[in-house]
């Protein structure tokens, strides 16, 4: 019920927009004739950076790139989980020297990177969730890159296939409401149409109380969130689903990237979780 979720202390990689553009088309959303306004990028980035830290997270940042403007979408670049680094492999051969950066931050921060060898994006696809980790094909991570990922972590990997390029990536059709770490099986947000009928199977079976969202709610980039137990950082655009996810005793915490939008990204697309610990 309200007031009893308990917020956890997150720490959080961001990379400011500053050369944030929309150059080619990776997804649906992106029209790289489409002007884009750096300076509103920065002012909402900045925003959800302070808004992380008033809650109490620890935000540490990753130095922007020239030429490299969907370095901003800092999940991308890594999966973390009790501080082993997977780091990624992009589809698009326009991403890919954005691992260099990413893996030179993480080897500062004491970290070592494991190089996949299949094409992998990280959390865009690569969901932590306690006892297993969720993880998207069909558009950029490879069954492959699945296969890895459980090799790597020893954490049994759930396969799942997304059917919709809209929602290109697994970060942006589910996320995680709960990790299961306080007892319990754990819970998330998702938009079943994104997934192959099997997959929603999959889902139903694992998650029976999961909050569902609509495809507006979709659309508004709502599952693109960032949940620390309590707060959920979300699209302001996501309104039914702020509705369920308040009835269900979480507290939405509106945050406006939609700017980052013409991308194809938002909240979460910024955000890479590092988790130190087992959750
Ligand atoms: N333009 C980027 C791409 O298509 C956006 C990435 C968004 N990130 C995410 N985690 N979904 O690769």
């Amino acid at each position: 019920m309200p007031g009893s979720r308990v917020p956890r202390r997150r720490r959080f990689l961001v990379c400011e927009p500053r050369h944030f553009a929309v150059r080619y088309a990776i997804n649906p959303w992106m029209r790289p004739g489409e002007p884009v306004d750096v300076i509103r990028a920065l002012d909402q980035w900045q925003a959800l950076v302070d808004t992380y830290r008033a809650h109490g997270h620890t935000v540490e940042t990753v130095a922007p790139v020239p030429g490299l403007p969907d370095m901003v979408f800092a999940a991308n670049a890594a999966v973390v989980v009790e501080g082993r680094v997977f780091g990624s492999l992009f589809h698009a051969p326009e991403r890919r020297p954005e691992s260099v950066p990413y893996e030179a931050w993480f080897k500062q921060a004491g970290f070592e990177v494991h190089h996949p060898e299949s094409v992998c994006e990280g959390e865009g696809d690569l969901v932590p969730a306690g006892r297993w980790i969720l993880a998207g094909t069909g558009f950029r991570t490879t069954r492959e890159a699945h296969r890895e990922v459980q090799e790597f972590f020893g954490v049994p990997v759930i396969g799942l296939t997304l059917v919709d390029p809209y929602f290109y990536h697994l970060d942006t059709a589910l996320f995680v409401l709960d990790d299961g770490s306080e007892g319990g099986d754990g819970n998330i947000a998702y938009y079943p149409e994104a997934f192959s009928p099997g997959s929603r199977e999959v889902l139903a079976r694992l998650y029976p109380d999961a909050v569902v969202a609509t495809r507006e709610d979709a659309l508004a980039f709502g599952l693109n969130s960032v949940c620390d137990g309590r707060h959920v950082f979300i699209s302001p655009g996501a309104t039914a689903l702020a509705g369920r996810l308040a009835d269900r005793g979480y507290v939405p915490v509106p945050v406006d990237l939609s700017e980052l939008h013409k991308a194809g990204g938002g909240i979460k697309c910024c955000t890479q979780e590092i988790r130190e610990n087992r959750s």
